[in-house]
């Protein structure tokens, strides 16, 4: 493994033998090989530690969060997210562990939308619906990384240029993507995109979060608060209706922190056309663009504590119902509901639902958009 930037040292190449000397500690990133796409080219992963010896790993195939080692309450670092230990079972296909989704995260009804009169057919890669950028998204895309350090704390910028017509979408879009683990125990995960031509964009990341760090567990007794008096209800296609439906009184309420267990049975028609929890939130937000604080999750036993605070206007929560143990990953194999995601995101099929917030890109803007996981635990 070669580090390659650590404090003081930006731009530094030094060799393994130095890296060894170095106290856990000190803030740094390190790359190393993570194997090889189908088409042979090298993919690399990318370690970046903070000053207090939380970990991420990010490789360079779809933009993905590989691993990401937080303390206990007793100062214990864990794994909190579902991953693999090369490349080759993200190549060989899982659904989106830990991987960065574009170009349009969530499902696009029909996988159809005409924007400026035009109407475009995406991949049908969901039942009739188009989902998570249709049948090679980012996630399946080699990025290029470059890592950096500030004061803030390590970080890697990742690059993916999306030729103009792929996958159906309208426009050449440069996206970037900057990860930075931050000296104050958070994950910031920064979104940047430019077009040439009007297209759909909704980017998310799309990590699978197990906060005991053992992913024997279920989530199902993790607690969850979500900042949210309404979710878009959804059709038996998981198309949101255009409704926004009041959370309170449903199973949808997590306005309160709430065992993600307690209501994930119930009776209830949304819940059976998800197969569990797999909706999207409408945030409550003092103004659209405003970084607020999304959802809070607990995990009890470890006493990890997860903060998610974006500047989107919706976060998918989805309780891992289409896991099914395979493939194996970490020594480990994830069964159902042994994961959970927190999607922060614009609504689904937003372009074919004229009141939800707009997500077309046009020439000359730019995109922008901002989700910070933050770490801390409880007693
Ligand atoms: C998203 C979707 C889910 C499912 C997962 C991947 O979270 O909303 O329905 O497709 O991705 O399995």
């Amino acid at each position: 493994m070669k580090r390659i930037l650590g404090a003081g040292f930006a731009g530094i190449a030094l060799t393994a033998m130095a890296t060894a000397c170095w106290a856990a500690k000190t803030p740094d990133v390190q790359e190393a090989p993570f194997g090889q796409t189908a088409s042979g080219k090298a993919v690399q992963v990318y370690t970046l530690t903070n000053e207090h010896g939380i970990q991420a790993r990010i490789m360079t195939y779809g933009g993905t969060l590989v691993s990401l080692k937080t303390p206990d309450r007793n100062g214990k670092l864990a794994d909190i997210v579902l991953g693999f230990d090369s490349v080759k079972p993200y190549v060989e296909g899982v659904p989106y562990y830990g991987a960065l989704i574009g170009r349009y995260a969530n499902r696009i009804a029909n996988g159809r939308f005409t924007l400026d009169g035009k109407t475009y057919q995406l991949p049908k890669n969901d039942g009739p619906n188009s989902l998570h950028g249709g049948d090679k998204g980012f996630d399946k895309r080699l990025w290029t990384a470059k890592p950096f350090e500030t004061k803030e704390g390590p970080g890697l910028r990742l690059t993916y240029v999306s030729a103009d017509g792929e996958e159906g979408y309208p426009g050449k879009l440069t996206t970037h993507v900057t990860y930075q683990l931050r000296n104050d125990n958070s994950l910031s995960i920064e979104y940047e995109a430019t077009t040439t031509k009007p297209t759909p964009i909704n980017l998310t990341n799309h990590s699978y979060f197990n906060l005991s760090g053992n992913p024997q567990n279920t989530i199902l007794n993790d607690v969850l608060l979500i900042n949210a008096d309404k979710f878009t209800p959804i059709n038996a296609t998981m198309i949101p209706t255009g409704e926004l439906q009041p959370v309170a009184g449903t199973p949808f309420d997590f306005r309160k922190p709430t065992v993600i267990g307690a209501r994930i049975n119930d009776n209830n028609e949304q819940l059976h056309y998800a197969h569990g929890y797999d909706d999207n939130w409408v945030l409550v937000k003092p103004h659209p663009d405003a970084m607020t604080t999304a959802a809070v999750l607990t995990d009890p036993g470890s006493g990890r504590v997860l903060e998610v605070k974006t500047t989107e206007p919706g976060i998918q929560f989805y309780t891992g119902n289409f896991q099914d143990g395979k493939p194996a990953g970490k020594g480990t194999v994830y069964n159902y509901r042994t994961g959970l995601t927190l999607e922060t995101q614009h609504f689904p099929d937003s372009p074919n639902q004229p009141s939800f917030p707009s997500t077309i890109l046009r020439p000359g803007q730019t995109f922008k958009s901002h989700t910070v996981f933050i770490f801390r635990t409880t007693k």
